[in-house]
């Protein structure tokens, strides 16, 4: 494995990190305030990051996995948040339709999340259907020339604001998880309703709903794959998806680092800056070192992707280990900075309460651990 980025790799690190500097980091406040970024997204769109990994003849900037795990991590550093909503939109909101769609499918709507006219989120999560993701309730029932979906789902990021939805139904329910299919499902279609926008610890400005289906129709053309085939397309593209989440808790993570260690060569307790006490620098050198086996992991799990090798132990294995370390960073950030972490004035408490989530969406460290051991005992 080749360690080092490319040149193209590097130019689109700096311009995401430029880019979340000046833009993104100005819009904190709001986003804080529950505002959610379309202004942001509207400007990624317009540098290309909406579809970064997306061939160009659907309209996406062609680039490869790496690049868009650089995008997703530089983010994060940043706004955890703004990383979300990409890595959402990408790895499970367009990619299924990339990778399993019809060719009509793509040009009608691969073509429009690249560009970034449409957003994406991704249905599976229900009320009884969390970590044991194949016991789904929301049916889907074939009449005609289309599906009468119903059910409801929960957690859904970006639900409400995307305007295009990969949603999981039960089409046959003697098959257990082969009875599971896969749909496109369209903001607009008659019995698309809404829910609860949660109210969540951290990740604010990220939007996060439930949403039910209510006797939709949706035509049988916007069946994704074959009918069975969705919960391998789930699962399947979990794993690429759960390197994105990783990319993005290492920035929290990398961030927690520079948070701390630019306050702690400031701030001064007796006679000397904090960072000078050992019991200080030593928890920085432990934030930096756990950071560091993280980029690693996820690098690794990013460049197996990238070689079209298999990825899911070790994309994995990235998510466990790098969002326990945003966690275990963001805590140590709001030690060093003492009393001062405990206030909304510095950016530890918010990195703390967007670390959280890292170890609970796209699989939690559980289930992490049941597909890492799954892997090393087969
Ligand atoms: N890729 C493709 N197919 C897979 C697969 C994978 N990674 N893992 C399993 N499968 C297939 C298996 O091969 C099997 O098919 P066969 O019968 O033909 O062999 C079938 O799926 C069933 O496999 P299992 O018996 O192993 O399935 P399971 O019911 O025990 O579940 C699990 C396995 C790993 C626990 C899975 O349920 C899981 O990953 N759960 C977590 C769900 C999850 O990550 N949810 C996140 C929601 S999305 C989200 O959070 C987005 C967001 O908002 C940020």
């Amino acid at each position: 494995m080749d360690l080092r980025f490319t040149e193209e790799q590097i130019m689109m690190q700096k311009m995401v990190r430029d880019f979340a500097r000046e833009e993104i980091e100005p819009f904190i406040e709001r986003m804080e305030a529950g505002e959610f970024p379309r202004d942001i997204l509207n400007k990624m769109s317009e540098l290309g990051l909406m579809g970064i990994t997306v061939p160009e003849e659907y309209g996406g900037a062609g680039m490869d996995f790496t690049s868009y795990i650089i995008a997703i991590n530089e983010l994060a550093k940043v706004s955890p948040v703004v990383s979300v909503i990409l890595s959402v939109h990408t790895s499970v909101g367009t990619n299924p339709i990339l990778y399993y769609g019809n060719e009509e499918q793509k040009q009608k709507y691969v073509t429009k999340l690249a560009t970034g006219e449409h957003l994406g989120a991704f249905c599976l999560t229900e009320p009884s259907a969390g970590s044991d993701a194949a016991s789904l309730k929301t049916r889907a029932v074939k009449k005609d020339d289309h599906y009468v979906l119903n059910g409801s789902k929960i957690f859904i990021t970006n639900g409400g604001e995307a305007d295009t939805y990969i949603v999981f139904a039960v089409t046959d329910p003697e098959k257990g998880t082969k009875g599971i299919s896969a749909f496109i499902v369209e903001k607009n279609f008659p019995g698309f309703v809404v829910g609860k926008d949660e109210e969540k610890m951290g990740l604010h400005g990220s939007r996060t709903v439930q949403l039910t289906f209510e006797d939709m129709k949706v035509p049988v053309e916007n069946l994704l794959g074959e009918e069975g085939e969705g919960f391998k397309i789930a699962l399947g593209n979990l794993d690429v998806g759960r390197i994105g989440i990783a990319a993005k808790s290492l920035g929290i993570a990398e961030a927690a680092v520079d948070h701390a260690v630019a306050y702690a060569k400031e701030r001064e307790q007796f006679g000397k800056p904090i960072a000078q006490q050992q019991g200080i620098g030593f928890k920085l050198a432990d934030m930096a070192t756990a950071a560091e086996a993280a980029k690693l992991l996820v690098y690794q799990a990013a460049f197996l992707r990238q070689e079209g090798k298999p990825c899911g132990k070790e994309a994995s294995m990235a998510k466990l280990f790098a969002s326990s370390t945003a966690m275990n960073n963001a805590i140590e950030c709001v030690q060093v900075f003492g009393g001062n972490g405990y206030t909304e004035d510095y950016p530890a408490e918010r990195l703390f309460r967007d670390a959280k989530i890292s170890e609970i969406y796209e699989g939690t460290s559980e289930i992490q651990r049941i597909v890492i051991s799954k892997h090393v005992t087969k």
